[in-house]
């Protein structure tokens, strides 16, 4: 992938893994549109980067993502990159009164916008990459987020199903497998214990200039690669403390 002179949006780009691609991107000289729920974290991504284009859109609603599109298609028809990032976390169990319900709305952002928004943006006939945020639990799952888990998996696997789709395109598509990152998914303190966004941005960025497809850190480049017999004990030894 160039990593310069691209028009890239990255979805859920005001607030962490997402605003840390958005500020490097902008720093490598791209320009950069990023899009969320909240309007105060947008001002506030706006304020500590004044280069970025924001848009507010709630993904989970596919009349917002033809809207975002619509937008883009007009006013940014030279968009390159699509960073599908934005995504939620939900801790529960299957016996919570509302669990279906959660689940739904999980599904909606985690898998059926970045299926909608990648349908969306393939017709721009300037698009050349497209990034998809998984993780490391697509491949052993976290019981605590039983449907996060599962849609993560089902983004990796598309992922790899959509390389082959677009190959002829020339379409580049990359999967970027964060592990347990310091930001505020699933709520504020959650992942406190994790290690800092930084070092993952700064080895993502040299894994891209690689030219590498998947883009691992840490725990992640071993489970992505690993087998059951190393996935089986990982699984055990996170799902041991309920
Ligand atoms: N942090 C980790 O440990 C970790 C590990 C593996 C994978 N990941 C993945 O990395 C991606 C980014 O997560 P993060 O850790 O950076 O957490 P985060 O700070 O909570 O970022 C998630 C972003 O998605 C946006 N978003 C959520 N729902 C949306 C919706 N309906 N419409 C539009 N935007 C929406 C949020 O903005 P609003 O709330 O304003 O909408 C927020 O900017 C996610 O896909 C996550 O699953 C994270």
């Amino acid at each position: 992938m160039k990593i310069t002179d691209q028009t890239i949006l990255v979805t859920g780009g005001a607030s962490g893994i997402g605003f840390a691609l958005a500020e490097k991107f902008v720093r490598e000289g791209n320009q950069v549109l990023v899009c969320g729920r909240r309007e105060s974290a947008l001002k506030e991504a706006k304020e500590k980067i004044p280069a970025l284009v924001t848009r507010q859109c709630d993904l989970a609603l596919p009349e917002d993502r033809e809207s975002l599109y619509r937008w883009i298609a007009t006013e940014y028809p030279d968009l390159s990159v699509l960073v599908n990032n934005a995504g939620i976390q939900q801790w529960m169990g299957v016996e919570d009164p509302d669990f279906y319900a959660k689940a739904k709305k999980e599904i909606a952002i985690n898998v059926e916008a970045p299926l909608h928004l990648t349908s969306l943006f393939l017709k721009l006939g300037s698009l050349r990459t497209i990034m998809n945020v998984t993780s490391g639990l697509s491949f052993a799952p976290l019981a605590k987020v039983p449907v996060y888990s599962a849609t993560k998996a089902f983004f990796h696997s598309f992922t790899l199903s959509l390389q082959k789709l677009v190959e002829e395109k020339n379409i580049e598509v990359i999967e970027i497998v964060p592990p347990a990152l310091n930001t505020d998914l699933g709520g504020k303190g959650i992942h406190d214990f994790a290690p800092p966004v930084s070092g993952f941005i700064e080895s993502i960025f040299s894994q891209l200039s690689e030219g590498r497809k998947q883009l691992t850190y840490q725990s992640s480049e071993i489970v992505s690669k690993a087998g059951q017999e190393v996935l089986g004990p990982v699984f055990e030894r996170m799902n041991a403390a309920r």
